[in-house]
C-alpha cells in the first residue's frame, strides 16, 4: 500500500476501533435492563445489539463497497465520513428521541409518535411514511435474505465447486428465472417463502424474539467477518489465481481524493449510503427505541449502535468483496462489475473466487460468506417488521402473532412482483422509490419536526435525560443548522440532478436560456423512465423493444403498487385517528 493510504486507512479504523470499543465497553458495563412502560423488555445489551444489527445489513457488505468502487474509492470515504458526523449521528440521536418519547404514550410506530411531538394532524400522515418505507424495502429485501439462505445450503452442497466464473455466474441467473429448472422446483419461491415464515414467527415472539437472535446473529456475523477479511487481505500474487495483492484493493479505497469534496454526485452518493446504512429516515429505529424506558440512557446506547455499524461497515465491509474480488481480478474489472452493483459481485462472482481456495477452506468461506449476510439481512429485516406489527398492534388490538402473520403475508404478496418481473427492473423501482427516495424526504420533515416545531430545546432535553455520556453540545447546533440544510441539499441535488451530475454546465444552459437538462436517474426523471424511454427510441429490432416496453409498463405498475400501499397505511392511519378520538370522547 502507499503511505498516503495506509496512514488514512489506520487512523481512521483505529478511530473507529477505539470508539467502538469504548461505547460498547461502557454499555456492558453500566445498569442493564430497559422497561418500557407497557412491560416489554429489552436487556441493554439485547437493545443494542438488535440495534445494530438493524442497522448492520446488505448496505454494509454489498451496497457500501459498490458505492466505494463506483465513485472513485478514495473519493467516497472523506464525504462518506463527514455525511456520517453531520447527518448520520444527529439523525440516530432524533430517532432515538422521538422513539422513546413516543413510548411513553404507548406508541411504537411513527404516525403517532410524530403527533405526539405536535398536535397539527398534517404529522400523523408525515408519520405513513416509517411504515411505508419499512414495508416497501421489507418486499424486496426479504426476497434477497432469501437468497443467502439458499446459497448457504449451496455453499455447503458444493455446489460451486469446480465451475467457471460464468458458470457460477449462470447458477444465479437460473436461480432468479422462473423458467428453468433448478435443483428444487421454483426453489427461488420455496427459499423465499422459507425466510418469510422465519421471520414471521421470530416476529410473533416480539422483542424477546428479536433480542435473541440478535444477541447470536451480531456476535457470528462479527467472527465470519473478521475471518474472511483477514483472508481477503492477505491473498498474495503467487497463490493461484491471485493477480494482485489483497492489499492493492485497500489502496484504491483508501487513497485519498480531495478534489471529490466538490463533486456533488459523489456527496449524494455518499449521503444515501449513511441513510440506508445506519437504517435512519426509515421508522424502524423510532420503533424498537419506544421500548425503552424514558428515563434510560439513549444517548450512549444510540452511540454505540450507530458506531458498530460502522464498524462492520468501514471495517469489515471495506475489506472483504473489494481486496478479495481486486485481487483475483484486478481494479479495471471490478470497476466494471461495480455496474452492475453489488448483488451480481456477492451472488455471481465471490462463489467462484471463494472456490478458488482449497476444497475444505472453500466451503467454510462460502457457508461464511452467505451466514454473514443471512444474519445481517434477518436482523435488518426484523427491524423493518416490527414497526408494522406494532402498529397493529396498537391501533387495531391485533396479537402479535396476527399482526406478524399479516406483515408476512403483505410483503410476500408485495415481493412476488419483484421476484417474477426481476429482469425487467421492478426490484430497483422499489428499492429506489422506498429506499431512497422516502428516506431523504422523511428524515428531512423529521428532523424539521424535532428541532424546529417540537424545538431543539425541548429536543434537547429530550436526547439527554437519562444520558450515560454527555454529548458535545456542539451538536445541539449541528441539530438545528447544519443536518437540515444538508438535508435540504441533499433533497434537491437528488430531486434535479443535472445531466452527467455536470452542475457546472447545468448552471451554465440555465443561464444561458437553454434550461436545466436532468440526468435520467434525477427523482424528477425516475417518475417518468426517461431513461427506457430514451432506450425505446433507440432500439430497432422487436425483441429489445418488446422487451423495453413490457419494463415500461411492469414498472409503472410497480409504481402504482407502491402509491396505493402509501394510500392504504394514510387510510389505516385515519381509521386509528377516528378511533382514537371516539375513545377520548367515551372516557
Ligand atoms: N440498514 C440496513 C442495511 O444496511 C437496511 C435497513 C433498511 C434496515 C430498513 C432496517 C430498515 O442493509
Amino acid at each position: 500500500m502507499n503511505s498516503t493510504a495506509f496512514t488514512f486507512m489506520i487512523i481512521t479504523v483505529t478511530t473507529i476501533i477505539l470508539v467502538t470499543g469504548y461505547f460498547f465497553i461502557r454499555v456492558l458495563f453500566s445498569k442493564s435492563t430497559t422497561q418500557n412502560a407497557n412491560g416489554q423488555t429489552w436487556t441493554r445489551i439485547g437493545l443494542v445489539l438488535a440495534m445494530a444489527g438493524n442497522a448492520v445489513g446488505f448496505g454494509n457488505f454489498l451496497r457500501f463497497p459498490v458505492q466505494a468502487i463506483q465513485n472513485g474509492g478514495g473519493a467516497f470515504i472523506i464525504p462518506y465520513l463527514v455525511c456520517f458526523l453531520l447527518m448520520g449521528i444527529p439523525l440516530l440521536f432524533v430517532e432515538w428521541s422521538i422513539g422513546r418519547h413516543g413510548g411513553k404514550y404507548n406508541n411504537h410506530s411513527t404516525p403517532f409518535m410524530l403527533a405526539n411531538l405536535d398536535k397539527r394532524s398534517i404529522w400523523k400522515y408525515v408519520g405513513v411514511f416509517g411504515l411505508f418505507s419499512n414495508i416497501g424495502i421489507a418486499a424486496y429485501y426479504c426476497y434477497m435474505e432469501s437468497w443467502t439462505l439458499a446459497y448457504v445450503f449451496h455453499s455447503a452442497i458444493g455446489t460451486f465447486r469446480g465451475l467457471s466464473q460464468s458458470e457460477v455466474g449462470n447458477v444465479f441467473s437460473n436461480y432468479i428465472d422462473m423458467n428453468t429448472t433448478t435443483l428444487i422446483p421454483y426453489e427461488a419461491i420455496v427459499f423465499y417463502v422459507l425466510c418469510l415464515a422465519l421471520n414471521i414467527y421470530i416476529l410473533s415472539k416480539g422483542i424477546k424474539g428479536i433480542e435473541k437472535v440478535s444477541k447470536i446473529a451480531m456476535p457470528l456475523l462479527i467472527l465470519f467477518g473478521l475471518f474472511l477479511a483477514i483472508k481477503a487481505v492477505t491473498l498474495k500474487v503467487g497463490q493461484p489465481g491471485v493477480i494482485t495483492d489483497g492489499t492493492t484493493g485497500l489502496n484504491f479505497l483508501w487513497t485519498p481524493q480531495y478534489d471529490s469534496i466538490w463533486s456533488p454526485k459523489v456527496w449524494l452518493a455518499a449521503a444515501g449510503q449513511i441513510f440506508f446504512t445506519l437504517s435512519v429516515g426509515m421508522g424502524s429505529i423510532q420503533c424498537y427505541a419506544s421500548f425503552v424506558h424514558s428515563n434510560d440512557d439513549i444517548a450512549l446506547n444510540s452511540m454505540s449502535a450507530g458506531w458498530m455499524n460502522e464498524f462492520v461497515e468501514v471495517v469489515l465491509g471495506a475489506a472483504l468483496i473489494i481486496p478479495i474480488s481486486v485481487g483475483y481480478l484486478g481494479i479495471d474489472k471490478v470497476r466494471e462489475l461495480a455496474e452492475l452493483g453489488g448483488l451480481a459481485i456477492g451472488f455471481k462472482i465471490l462463489p467462484y473466487l471463494l472456490n478458488q481456495w482449497a476444497p475444505l477452506i472453500a466451503t467454510i468461506a462460502g457457508i461464511m460468506w452467505f451466514s454473514l449476510l443471512f444474519f445481517a439481512g434477518i436482523t435488518s429485516s426484523l427491524a423493518m417488521g416490527k414497526p408494522c406489527v406494532s402498529f397493529m398492534e396498537d391501533e387495531f388490538k391485533w396479537s402479535e402473532k396476527k399482526s406478524a402473520l399479516g406483515f408476512g403475508i403483505l410483503i410476500l404478496i408485495l415481493g412476488l412482483p419483484t421476484v417474477f418481473f426481476f429482469n425487467y427492473g421492478v426490484f430497483d423501482q422499489y428499492d429506489y422509490w422506498t429506499g431512497t427516495v422516502s428516506l431523504f424526504i422523511f428524515s428531512l420533515l423529521e428532523i424539521i419536526l424535532f428541532s424546529w416545531v417540537f424545538g431543539i430545546r425541548n429536543g434537547w432535553e429530550e436526547l439527554n435525560r437519562g444520558g450515560d455520556i454527555t454529548i458535545p453540545r456542539v451538536y445541539k447546533y449541528i441539530l438545528k443548522y447544519i443536518t437540515p440544510v444538508l438535508l435540504i441539499m441533499v433533497f434537491l441535488g437528488a430531486l434535479i440532478n443535472p445531466a452527467d451530475n455536470n452542475w457546472a454546465a447545468a448552471f451554465q444552459s440555465l443561464f444561458s436560456g437553454n434550461g436545466w437538462t436532468f440526468d435520467n436517474g434525477s427523482i424528477i426523471k425516475m417518475i417518468t423512465n426517461a431513461s427506457l424511454k430514451e432506450k425505446l427510441a433507440l432500439a430497432t429490432d422487436d425483441e429489445t423493444r418488446d422487451f423495453l416496453k413490457r419494463s415500461i409498463f411492469l414498472i409503472n405498475g410497480a409504481k402504482i403498487l407502491l402509491l396505493s400501499v402509501f394510500a392504504g397505511i394514510a387510510l389505516l392511519v385515519y381509521i386509528a385517528s377516528q378511533r382514537r378520538k371516539k375513545e377520548d370522547r367515551e372516557c
